[in-house]
């Protein structure tokens, strides 16, 4: 990461904290590593942008559905998925440093430094070398290519490396009474599972015709060896999934048909298309017949936000075999029984956070040449603004509060606002700048004569005049689900 992107990711960092967007889990006792709490602003966030996956993924597809799964799942479940034998990363530990890494993250690294020193083809031929090495499960030629490119621990500085070992990486603890009948549970590593031994459940109680899909927001939890870059991979964390359902044969239109979508959806959520980009996977998951990552290029560079897979019938296949439990579903059209294929779209919530906040972060220089001048902004698409507007009594006297907090209470019910009499009101402004709030709404002495406000915009600082009775409809007009959403219907 060059040092300009470096010292950027820090301030979003620092910003997050300041501003009560996200805390260092468990801060006072020196925090839980690649642990994070959502503060009092990060909650309104993350609540919107489950708010618009939801609204797009179910609200507006009549043939989707969502789901609230249980965390805990019987254990025979991840024997079947393949987790229990197969989510590993390998990892590798400096004996100097007593640091532990992933192997494969190692070596993308020297993969950048490569990249950054202009040396593309070295760059290329390890990318291929590691490939081969990680399709293969070949844990000793990854150590040995570890070596042979000299990659040191960024601690101790030495090579002094153990073998490559695979690491599993999902949570167990016991459930049960006492510990002799306490069964092992694991917490999900994702949430696609939950949908899968629901499968049944749910086409037949709301009698689901394929295609269809089926969508669920929720907490999943990774064991990662490495935790880095803020919240970007974290141990406890959200996924916003979806299963669709379609007849065999069909599978990679509509896998086709998902990427666009949800490309597009990222891209009219955040803008700019040219921060995104496909990374098709060269080596398929066993379960898979095409899969893609939705990158976008974050300050550390372009990394998955977002998976899409053709999951073939693999998982309700293996649950049918462990559970003894028919999982197929009768097709009218063509007269035939058959387990679906699925097509799974999968977005974690904090990186899709983290994206936000990196793409509506900006440190503007507002200097003239009299005076010098400056001010954070996060320029969030108001939609998912934690804020929606903030009321703002030029003066705490006058009858000036009193009139403020009425137009308070008459949006507070649909909208979330806030409320600020304390300091100049170019510091007000400027606070609500950095939280990404896009109007203020200031209440002053000609508005106890006419009943107007100004309206102060967050992204241009631009001002007008506006009659009270018209700020319900120009917050709806620019601020409500209908200007996101209002493409996609
Ligand atoms: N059900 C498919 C699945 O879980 P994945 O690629 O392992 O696929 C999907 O995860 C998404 O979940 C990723 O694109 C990423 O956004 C998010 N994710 C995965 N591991 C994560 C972690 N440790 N921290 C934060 N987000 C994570």
């Amino acid at each position: 990461m060059s040092k300009q992107n470096d010292d950027f990711f820090k301030n979003i960092i620092s910003h997050a904290k300041e501003y009560g967007f996200v805390f260092p889990s468990s801060e006072i006792y020196d925090g839980l590593s690649a642990v994070y709490d959502y503060g009092q602003l990060g909650v309104e966030l993350k609540n919107n942008l489950k708010q618009y996956w939801w609204k797009s993924m179910v609200q507006l597809h009549e043939n989707i559905v969502g789901i609230d799964s249980a965390i805990f799942m019987h254990p025979t479940i991840w024997k079947a998925s393949g987790h229990v034998d197969g989510f590993n990363d390998p990892m590798i530990d400096n004996k100097d440093s007593k640091k532990r890494y992933r192997a494969d993250q190692l070596i993308e690294d020297q993969i950048s430094r490569y990249e950054a020193d202009g040396k593309n083809e070295a760059a290329a031929q390890l990318q291929a070398d590691m490939d081969e090495a990680l399709n293969a499960d070949d844990l000793p030629r990854l150590k040995a290519i570890i070596e042979e490119h000299n990659i040191v621990c960024p601690q101790s500085g030495t090579k002094n490396w153990t073998d490559v070992r695979q690491f599993n990486l999902m949570f167990s603890t016991k459930m049960g009474a006492s510990a002799e009948d306490a069964d092992t549970v694991y917490l999900r590593p994702e949430t696609a599972q939950g949908i899968f031994v629901n499968f049944l459940n749910v086409q037949k109680s709301g009698r689901m015709k394929v295609p269809f899909g089926i969508a669920q927001i929720g907490k999943a939890f990774r064991n990662e060896v490495i935790a880095r870059q803020f919240i970007m991979r974290m141990r406890e964390f959200e996924q916003m999934e979806l299963q669709f359902f379609v007849r065999p044969g069909t599978e990679l239109e509509w896998y086709e048909k998902w990427k666009e979508t949800r490309l597009k959806w990222h891209v009219s959520l955040n803008g700019g298309a040219e921060k995104y980009r496909f990374h098709d996977h060269v080596k398929l998951a066993h379960y898979a017949n095409a899969a893609v990552d939705i990158e976008y290029d974050f300050p550390f560079g372009f990394k998955e936000v977002e998976g899409i897979h053709s999951r073939t019938d693999f998982d309700l296949a293996q649950h049918q075999k462990f559970s003894g439990k028919k999982l197929q579903y009768f097709d009218p059209e063509i007269n035939q029984n058959y387990v679906p294929y699925v097509v799974e779209t999968s977005v974690g919530l904090d990186r899709l956070f983290l994206t936000i906040l990196c793409n509506a972060f900006e440190e503007q220089d507002l200097s003239t040449e009299d005076k010098k001048d400056s001010r954070s902004v996060l320029h969030f698409h108001p939609a998912i603004a934690p804020v929606k507007a903030a009321v703002l009594p030029l003066t705490k006297k006058d009858g000036l509060p009193d009139k403020a907090r009425e137009i308070l209470n008459s949006l507070r019910i649909d909208y979330s606002i806030q409320y600020d009499e304390k300091d100049s009101i170019g510091k007000r402004y400027r606070r609500q700048d950095a939280i990404g709030t896009p109007f203020c709404i200031t209440v002053d002495y000609q508005t106890l004569e006419d009943d107007t406000v100004t309206i102060r915009h967050r992204d241009s600082m631009e001002q007008e005049r506006l009659p009270i009775p018209q700020l319900e409809q120009m917050i709806a007009e620019k601020a409500g689900w209908k200007s996101l959403l209002n493409n996609q219907v």
